[in-house]
């Protein structure tokens, strides 16, 4: 019942208004007439049967985005007016923002307080951001030698293939629709198939807004079949994806023949380093929130986490406090902190990796079990005596899982944080100016934060060194990913 104190309310299961493929702005059934389930992870219930595209969906796809790119409205269009329609998506975004959050909740199985402050207003944000861009993508004039002029012109790269994870279904979505719309690019999209609703959702709010038919398509469907698909097709330009390494090293070889553009945001095993001289509360919360959020299911979770040994005992004891009151339980629960992991297969990966760390020496802290008997519920883990050479400590595990370990000073800790094929993200908590620059230029990961964690801002790029991706996204380096360079000689008279 509302009280007038109440200031979030607890939605219900939304309803689900589109399950097919979106094609040149049509709703169509898979051509094989296929359909598969997309479940309710914190009740194992199905929610609704998806549209299971395949390779003919999207050769149907990708004609559409051709022309939509070379003959359509979207080629003519001022890029100011692109501009302008990709404000009116983020508009109708933001008016629906309740129930996209609702269904994000249902599909993914995040806590609704996390879709309401964290995946529906950086969506937004990211739309709007990319929005400035459109009339602002400039060549250059050259000077070069003889009696020529030389510019460039920057041009979208063509019709490209979007395949995105679950962890973050919208936002994921808009990370990739943002700077391709700016460039004017067309896009085939992928959404994971764990959750492709609000990605549906997004296409029609895309429609409504006026972006012309076959700018966005949108095929859900499985990796190997409709993803794969897409990364070999001919008339795809340029591939953007997000998710496992392993599926990056097949979507590369998939992609040789035709010799696309690649860019990747791959995984992380991210150190967060913890000195005695830190402000403790702040680093102890920052490490929680770092790792905990979205149930683990983070590609920067700060999943290594370095501690001084002067201050070791007592950040632990600390962090087993704040594990303790987490709640976990109705993700539609206004304050739940943790929902179910997003299916399965996560779940029982989490599972395994959590009888290694104990098989392994480790000591289980905190948590360490399934939480009911229905959904896929993990209690939020705590490892301490984690060594460098532990699964634990090596593979990135995607869940509920924190491993602490101990270090002695900043050299040891420069080499041990590097000590990995991934290079995403890293944290250092210190009040030594000085020691966190040097750690944040020693460090060899596309980002770094002082004194604070997962602080994302569409301005500031983000992407991996290493084995956790190529190319950045977000911000003006996002953007160039979507871009052409033409040189244009003219003789002078
Ligand atoms: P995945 O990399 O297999 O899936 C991500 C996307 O790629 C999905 O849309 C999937 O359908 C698609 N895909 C899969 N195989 C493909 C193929 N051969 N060609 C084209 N597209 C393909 O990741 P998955 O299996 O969902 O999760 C496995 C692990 O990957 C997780 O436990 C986690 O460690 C990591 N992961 C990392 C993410 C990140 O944000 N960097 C996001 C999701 C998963
Ligand atoms: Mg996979």
């Amino acid at each position: 019942m509302a009280t007038a104190t109440a200031t979030a309310t607890a939605p219900s299961r939304p309803k689900v208004r589109h399950t097919e493929c979106f094609v040149g702005g049509k709703w169509i059934p898979a051509a094989s007439g296929k359909t598969f389930d997309t479940l309710d992870p914190a009740t194992e219930e199905p929610i609704a049967q998806v549209a299971e595209g395949d390779g003919e969906d999207v050769d149907a796809a990708v004609r559409a985005a051709r022309d939509a790119l070379e003959s359509g409205p979207w080629s003519k269009m001022d890029a100011r007016d692109r501009g302008r329609l990709m404000n009116k998506l983020a508009d109708l975004i933001e008016e629906e923002s309740e129930e996209l959050a609702a269904l994000e909740t249902y599909d993914n199985g995040k806590p609704i307080r996390d879709a309401r402050a964290a995946d529906l207003p950086l969506t937004i944000d990211c739309l709007r951001y990319y929005a400035g861009f459109a009339d602002k993508i400039q060549g250059e004039t050259i000077p070069v030698r003889g009696n020529y002029f030389t510019y460039t012109r920057r041009e979208p790269v063509g019709v490209v293939g979007q395949i995105i994870p679950w962890n973050f279904p919208m936002l994921m979505a808009a990370w990739k629709w943002g700077p391709a719309l700016a460039a004017g690019c067309t896009v085939v999209m992928k959404p994971a198939e764990q959750t492709p609703l609000t990605c549906l959702r997004m296409a029609r709010l895309a429609q409504k807004a006026g972006i012309p038919d076959g700018v966005i398509n949108v095929i859900p469907g499985y990796g190997p079949t409709a993803g794969a698909s897409i990364v070999k097709h001919p008339g795809v330009d340029k591939i953007a994806f997000t998710g496992e390494y392993k599926t990056a090293q097949i979507i590369m070889r998939d992609a040789a023949p035709t010799l696309k553009r690649l860019t990747f945001e791959l995984g992380g095993k991210s150190p967060n380093i913890v000195f005695a001289d830190s402000d403790l509360d702040a680093a102890v919360a920052g490490a929680h929130f770092g790792l905990y959020f979205n149930q683990g299911q983070c590609c920067c979770a700060g999943s290594r986490v370095f501690v001084e040994s002067k201050i070791y005992d007592k950040f632990i004891q600390k962090l087993a406090d704040i594990n303790a009151k987490r709640k976990i339980g109705d993700p539609f629960d206004p304050e739940t902190e943790q929902g179910p992991q997003v299916d399965k297969a996560q779940f029982d990966k989490i599972m395994h990796y959590i009888d290694l760390g104990k098989k392994e020496g480790a000591k289980c802290v905190t948590g360490g079990k399934r939480v009911g008997s229905k959904g896929y519920f993990i209690e939020p883990t705590l490892f301490t005596d984690v060594t460098d050479n532990m699964s634990i400590a090596k593979d990135e595990i995607f869940g509920p899982v924190m491993n602490v370990l101990r270090f002695k000073d900043t050299e040891d800790i420069v080499q041990r944080a590097n000590n990995t094929f991934y290079g995403l993200a890293a944290a250092v908590w210190t009040r030594d100016v000085g020691k966190a620059h040097a750690l944040a230029k020693a460090i060899k990961a596309g980002t770094i934060w002082i004194n604070c964690y997962d602080v994302f801002d569409a301005a500031a790029p983000f992407g991996g060194y290493k084995m956790s991706g190529m190319g950045r996204e977000l911000g003006y380096k996002g953007l160039e990913a979507y871009l052409e360079t033409k040189t244009v000689t003219v003789a002078l008279a």
